[in-house]
């Protein structure tokens, strides 16, 4: 077998792992769904959510990569087939696999598709930002009319695309390594630069609105709020840890793979948790909520959502001292923290050609360039943002709690217990605490099955599980016009269709490409 490319430092590997975490979700959907959540509200169930889910599931897809990686795979489908195989026949792991390969491709590539519009977005508005293009406008008409602007749209995001592609086809230890050891600092700089601006600003609109009120709001445990509406706010609480952490999604997985077999992942993989929530809640929640308290006032900041960092902030910097800086700040710093976890998606596609069918890297970053543009393209032609809010609807939270179930399923009860406990602990620099054995083999599972049926009935009473695609659904949640966007919803839902076929036959075939004899005799072969 050749060498597999590895991580050549141990910081490089820490910072790849937290920029694959530090993500737009810390920085632009952590405050929004904040916001939209009751802010301490939310930060109660958000708290048991990272302990319970985040860590644990954390643990075991660094624990899956590194196996994974040994057996030269950096995809989830043949990690799976390896781990099942240690308690079903090679014939049922197979299944497995399948599955779970299924899964991360669609994640992977489908919110791609829309991630990496919205870090066009971020580079496009840096550029605004410095240039002063939205000063004395109004923000949410300048946002609308920018996302209406297609060739700008598209020539931002085929930008981004380009860098981004340079970057991985350079490989893991030459390219996304190198990379990451310069944007990681300059990130946290940035962010602290934000944080620093946010916490002086005063009170500069009326004396009774301030930053300090917009702080108060989130860590101001609001248990009222959350009684009145627990099912709600846990819910998002759980999904915001899924999608900050990055977990569910195969790209943690594909980064452990490149950690050599005795590589530490107990103290690594906390590392990148405490590296991620001290982007998120101290950093993230010292940014967008706060400032828009001290400009817009609670009501508005609360009532941002979405929109909170593209419309609402650009209306602040307008009205602050040396705003075009401090908004080239902001929107940069949302463009490196996109950049760095986007990073990790497009690797795992190229892992993908590179392993299954021997693609030479660099030709196989310019075939997924391609992929990720045929597929980003209905996201950037459709202004309305109808495309995007139904692959997220699916992509952005369903997918990954699914395939976290999936994780703990394989590489804890079907690899089995005491073995995944004994594999998460070679080379550990650390010893997991043993009461975290039963919520690795028992809670967090189990809290994963509940917010999946929570989330299951959530979307039955929106209406996102009728075939028939009503007003209700199209206007309140998607924020489309009916009947215009139904064909758009549609479609969305067609390529959620293809492209889960498309993954499940890739998985298929490399399982049994590598694996084919074994599944022939439906017994274990190969073993390391
Ligand atoms: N954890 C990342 C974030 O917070 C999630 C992500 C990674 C999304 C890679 C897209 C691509 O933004």
């Amino acid at each position: 077998m050749e060498e597999r490319d590895r991580w050549a430092t141990k910081l490089g590997l820490i910072l790849a792992m937290a920029g694959n975490a530090i993500g737009l979700g810390n920085f632009w959907r952590f405050p929004y769904q904040l916001a939209s959540n009751g802010g301490g509200a939310f930060m109660i169930p958000y708290f048991v959510a990272l302990i319970f889910l985040g860590i644990p599931v954390m643990w075991v897809e660094w624990t899956t990569g590194r196996y994974g990686g040994k057996y030269g795979h950096g995809t989830i489908g043949p990690m799976f087939y390896l781990m099942a195989r240690e308690s079903v026949k090679p014939k049922t792991a197979l299944i497995f696999g399948i599955i779970g390969g299924m899964l991360a491709f669609s994640v992977a590539s489908l919110l791609s598709s829309y991630y990496y519009q919205i870090i066009g977005w971020s580079a496009a508005y840096t550029y605004y930002s410095l240039t002063g293009a939205y000063f004395g406008k109004d923000t949410v008409q300048f946002f609308i009319s920018y996302v209406t602007n297609t060739k700008a749209v598209i020539f931002f995001w085929a930008l981004t695309m380009v860098i981004l592609g340079i970057a991985v086809a350079q490989g893991v230890s030459k390219g996304i390594e190198r990379w990451v050891k310069v944007m990681m600092p300059a990130l946290y700089v940035f962010a602290i630069i934000l944080v620093l601006r946010a916490l002086t600003l005063g009170s500069p609109v009326k004396p009774e609105w301030s930053a300090i009120k917009g702080l108060e709001y989130i860590w101001k445990p609001n248990f009222q709020a959350l009684s009145q509406n627990f099912f709600k706010i846990s819910l998002a609480a759980a999904g915001q840890i899924f999608f900050t952490l990055s977990l569910g999604m195969g790209i943690i997985h594909n980064y452990a793979s490149y950690l050599g077999p005795e590589d530490d992942v107990a103290l690594s993989g906390i590392a990148t948790v405490s590296l991620n929530e001290f982007a998120e809640v101290i950093l993230g929640g010292s940014l967008a909520i706060p400032i828009a308290f001290a400009y817009l006032g609670p009501e508005q900041a609360v009532k941002g959502g979405v929109g909170l960092a593209y419309m609402a902030l650009p209306n602040v910097f307008a009205n602050m001292p040396a705003g075009q800086i401090f908004g080239a700040f902001w929107f940069l710093l949302l463009w490196f923290a996109g950049f760095t976890s986007a990073i990790a998606t497009y690797n795992y596609l190229v892992a993908m050609l590179e392993e299954d069918i021997k693609l030479d890297r660099k030709i196989g970053t310019w075939v997924v360039f391609g992929f990720l543009f045929l597929l980003g393209l209905p996201v950037a032609l459709d202004s309305s943002l109808v495309y995007l809010s139904e692959l997220d609807m699916w992509v952005g939270s369903y997918f990954l709690v699914l395939l976290g179930l999936f994780d703990v399923i394989v590489a804890v009860w079907l690899f089995k217990p005491d073995n995944f406990w004994e594999e998460l602990h070679k080379g550990a620099y650390i010893d997991v605490p043993g009461w975290f054995k039963p919520i690795m083999t028992i809670i967090a599972p189990l809290f994963m099955i509940v917010l999946l049926i929570g989330n299951t009935k959530d979307y039955y009473s929106m209406g996102a599980l009728a075939l028939h695609v009503s007003k209700a659904y199209v206007e309140g949640v998607l924020g489309g016009t009916y009947p215009d966007a139904v064909p758009i919803v549609l479609r969305a839902r067609l390529v959620i269709i293809a492209i889960l076929i498309i993954g499940a036959i890739e998985a298929y075939m490399a399982i049994k490409k590598k694996y084919g004899e074994e599944l022939a005799k439906n017994e274990v072969i190969i073993k390391m």
